[in-house]
């Protein structure tokens, strides 16, 4: 299989470079700069390499730098941003602060021609953020693109197979930005673009098939998209041999607990154990009010209640895990401080008594999985299921939790996503959702007082939800979504929506 190495100098949109590579049907990999040496590409046969952006100044002794031999190596390597900056150092040029002059956001570019601009206008709109820029091209390269304030928007030593775009060309605002990314992986590295989902599929059916052979495996199902679809590959592959269990802590969205019974175990035909742990949650999180704990709570409850399962399934072969290509590198991460603690099906390992864990999906990036899904007959609805908390409406409802709340919420959060697809807005949104705020306040029906809970609707648009940004919905559908869950959920009278953006708000209320 062909593959591209996205070499990591710290950039914000390293994810996102990869994901355009692999748009392109050409497997790309991030790998962090300082875990690679230039012998290793070679060895690999990467077809090419992109050196990512990075908020760093080449010229700072502390910046991430790279083996000056990568440019001779004969692999074509594209820098972007800072890796365009790198590479001219690397080569001898020169780079220099842009200071006043430094650009950022939508600029108009004009090329000179070069393999990289094969079919691009002469003139075009391109997406800068930076500060450096390369004032003299090392030996070797020509300048072959400028802005206004930019002397050297983009460079290439074509015989060497060398290029650096000082733009970015994987934002969509860069109008050229996927023409571009496809003259250097076709053009320059000549890549011949095998990697498709249909192969994946296949592949992976074909290989877990001959590698699970009779024996069994155990899928933990949480309802989110990538233990569903982990599940459905290893459905295929091996049919009865896999066990799914699926503990349903009672707080889930509304119906959601039978929708994940009905698709597996009626639609699919998978074994499936559902294990109904409502009340036993409900009863450890009674009067608890900590966010923080309430997450705790109900990592740890949810460590038992497979713990116990476990102990019934007895010894399995293999441990099937939905863990997906964002999971791996961010795993091999450091920075990021920890805002909430984040409860997923993790710590299976330690209670369950296996002898190897698979990862059907560790290469893959969120997109693929749904297309995986798809693929596999998943239903729409699951496939495109926006995300939700491990720890679920527990941290959608402030305070303490009781059943009546999660039965309000519920109700509340299901009137809002109905409303969200009436108006045709769920493609608006990147998640939303109800919030059961902890505030009663004062209101009135017919002619007497009311003093009940409010509502929030929280809805999100985002890449990526480190940052994020309220959604512009409707008035007409705030309304309607507004005076439904007033008139039909008894004991909420009021409902806010929340225009805070992240940051300073997170997504979730808690
Ligand atoms: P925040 O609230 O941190 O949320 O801005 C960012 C994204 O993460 C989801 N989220 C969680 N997911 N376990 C999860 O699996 C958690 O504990 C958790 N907390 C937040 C949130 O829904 C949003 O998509």
């Amino acid at each position: 299989m062909e593959k591209i190495l996205v070499l990591d100098f710290g950039g914000q949109y390293n994810q996102l470079i990869a994901r355009r590579v692999r748009e392109q049907h050409i497997y790309a990999e991030i790998r962090p700069f300082d875990r690679v040496t230039v012998a290793d590409i070679l060895e690999t046969g990467y077809k090419g390499v992109i050196f990512t952006g990075g908020p760093n100044s080449v010229y700072d002794p502390a910046s991430p730098h790279f083996d000056p031999a990568i440019l001779d190596a004969g692999v074509p390597v594209l820098g972007i941003c800072y890796g365009c900056q790198l590479m001219a150092w690397l080569g001898g040029g020169e780079i220099a602060s842009a200071g006043e002059i430094s650009e950022y956001g939508k600029v108009r570019l004009s090329h000179k021609g070069g393999k990289l601009f094969d079919g691009v206008q002469e003139t075009s709109v391109c997406w800068m953020s930076h500060t450096d820029y390369v004032r003299r091209v090392p030996k070797g390269f020509k300048v072959t693109a400028v802005t206004d304030s930019c002397p050297t928007a983009a460079m290439a030593d074509e015989k060497r197979k060398l290029y650096g775009v000082q733009f970015h060309p994987e934002v969509t605002h860069t109008e050229y930005g996927k023409a571009i990314l496809h003259n250097f992986l076709y053009g320059v590295c000549g890549c011949a673009g095998d990697w498709q989902m249909d192969d994946f599929v296949e592949r992976s059916v074909e290989y877990y098939r001959e590698k699970i052979g009779d024996k069994n495996v155990l899928c933990a199902l949480s309802g989110g998209v990538d233990s569903a679809v982990c599940a459905a590959l290893l459905h295929k592959a091996v049919g009865e041999k896999l066990t799914c269990v699926f503990v349903d802590h009672g707080l889930m969205r509304k119906d959601e607990g039978d929708f994940v019974e009905e698709t597996f175990g009626k639609a699919f035909g998978m074994k499936l154990i559902r294990i109904n742990a409502g009340e036993r949650f409900l009863t450890k999180l009674a009067g608890v009010r900590s966010p923080e704990r309430k997450r705790r709570i109900i990592g740890e409850e949810f460590i038992r209640v497979f713990e116990e399962a476990g102990k019934q399934i007895g010894h399995v072969s293999f441990l099937a895990q939905g863990t997906i290509y964002p999971d791996v590198i961010e795993s091999g991460s450091k920075n990021a401080a920890v805002i909430k603690s984040h409860h997923n099906v993790g710590g299976l390992p330690d209670v369950i008594d296996f002898d190897e864990i698979v990862e059907p999906l560790r290469d893959l990036f969120k997109d693929e999985v749904r297309a995986v899904g798809e693929k596999l007959g998943l239903p729409k609805a699951l496939v495109y299921r926006q995300p939700f908390p491990g720890p679920g409406l527990a941290v959608r409802i402030l305070g303490a939790i009781t059943p009546e709340k999660v039965r309000l919420l519920q109700n509340a959060d299901a009137i809002f996503r109905e409303e969200m697809a009436n108006f045709g807005a769920e493609s608006l949104a990147s998640q939303y959702f109800a919030v059961l705020t902890n505030a009663k306040s004062v209101g009135v029906i017919g002619d007497a007082r009311t003093y009940s809970y409010t509502v929030a609707l929280r809805s999100v648009t985002t890449e990526d939800f480190m940052t994020a940004t309220w959604t512009r919905l409707p008035f007409d559908l705030l309304e309607k979504a507004s005076s439904r869950i007033t008139n039909e959920v008894p004991g909420v009278n009021r409902v806010v929506y929340d225009i805070t953006s992240k940051p300073p708000a997170t997504v979730e209320w808690e």
